[in-house]
Parts: structure tokens; C-alpha cells; sequence
């Protein structure tokens, strides 16, 4: 099997790719409703995908939040894939990309069972807990190299 690579969506099969991971990651396997997964800022949103032996295990967005800033949003690795290196593979393909745009932090609200994952990539909490799509969350920020 070859290394998994990451890549900015650049056609709408890819696009649709990264729609089929967070599918399979947060409507059907942490039960989040459709309506609430897929919204108005896909259309717009960077999407990254991961690939393994041309299939699409991996997923995140990147959008603007301010002129300086970039919000990272749902971030998912396949299950089967999970803890090999796939995650922290996608985090750094959006941080590249987030750094080439000028954006200077990043910006994500994190699942709190995520939350040790981020912090190992330099991701620093920034607010209490709260619910989102009933799932709790903590808002966190990284600082990007420049
Ligand atoms: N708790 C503690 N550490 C974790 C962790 C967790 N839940 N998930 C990953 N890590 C650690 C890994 O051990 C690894 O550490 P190491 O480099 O010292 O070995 C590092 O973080 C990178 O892990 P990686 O293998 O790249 O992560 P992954 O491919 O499993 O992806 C998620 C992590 C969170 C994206 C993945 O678990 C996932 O898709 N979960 C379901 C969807 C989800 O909840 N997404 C987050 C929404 S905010």
C-alpha cells in the first residue's frame, strides 16, 4: 500500500471525496445531522482529501474566519485509518496552505476527545467547553510560522 498523500481539492470529484469521509465519519458514525454537517460554507471552504491507494480515507476544510486567521473545520480520518499518522498528514497540508494565503493563526473548534491531538500539533485551548451539534467542544488557536 502506498503512503497516504494529501491534496487541495482542486475538481468537484475531489470535492466530493472529502464529502464522502466526513459522510461515513460524523453523519453516520457520530449520528450529526446532515443538515447541520453540510452547509453554505462548503461551497466556498478549501477542502483537503487524503489518499490511500486512490481512495479517499481522509478530510478537512480550511475558510477564512478573519483577514488574519483561518478556521479549520471538519477535520476526519476513516476510522480503520486512524493512529497512523494521517490526522497530524492533513493538519500540516492545511497549515501549509493557511500560511501561503498570509494567514498568519489558525483557528478550530475541537471535539474535547480531539483535543490532546491538536495540542501534540501545537494547538492551544482557548475557551471552556461548550456544545455544538450536541457534541462538546473547545475552541483552540495556533500561531503559524511564518
Ligand atoms: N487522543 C490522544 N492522542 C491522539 C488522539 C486522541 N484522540 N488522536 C490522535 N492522537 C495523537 C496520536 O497518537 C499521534 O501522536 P504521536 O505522533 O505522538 O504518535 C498524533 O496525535 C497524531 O495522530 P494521527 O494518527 O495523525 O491522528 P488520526 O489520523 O487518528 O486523526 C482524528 C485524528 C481526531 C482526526 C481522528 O481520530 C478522527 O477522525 N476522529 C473522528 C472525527 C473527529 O472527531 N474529528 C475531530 C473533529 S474536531
Amino acid at each position: 500500500m502506498e503512503d497516504p498523500v494529501v491534496v487541495l481539492a482542486a475538481d468537484d470529484a475531489q470535492k466530493r471525496d472529502a464529502l464522502a469521509v466526513r459522510e461515513a465519519v460524523f453523519i453516520r458514525e457520530q449520528g450529526v445531522p446532515p443538515e447541520l454537517e453540510l452547509d453554505e460554507h462548503d461551497q466556498t471552504a478549501l477542502h483537503f482529501v487524503a489518499y490511500a491507494g486512490g481512495r479517499a480515507i481522509g478530510a478537512a476544510r480550511l475558510r477564512p474566519y478573519n483577514k488574519d486567521t483561518g478556521k479549520v473545520e471538519r477535520v476526519a480520518v476513516l476510522s480503520a485509518w486512524r493512529g497512523k499518522g494521517v490526522g497530524r498528514l492533513l493538519m500540516a497540508a492545511v497549515e501549509q496552505e493557511a500560511a501561503a494565503r498570509g494567514f498568519v493563526r489558525l483557528r478550530l473548534n475541537a471535539q474535547t476527545h480531539a483535543e490532546p491531538f491538536y495540542r501534540k500539533l501545537g494547538y492551544e485551548t482557548v475557551s471552556e467547553v461548550f456544545e455544538e451539534a450536541g457534541i462538546p467542544h473547545v475552541t483552540m488557536v495556533k500561531t503559524l510560522a511564518p
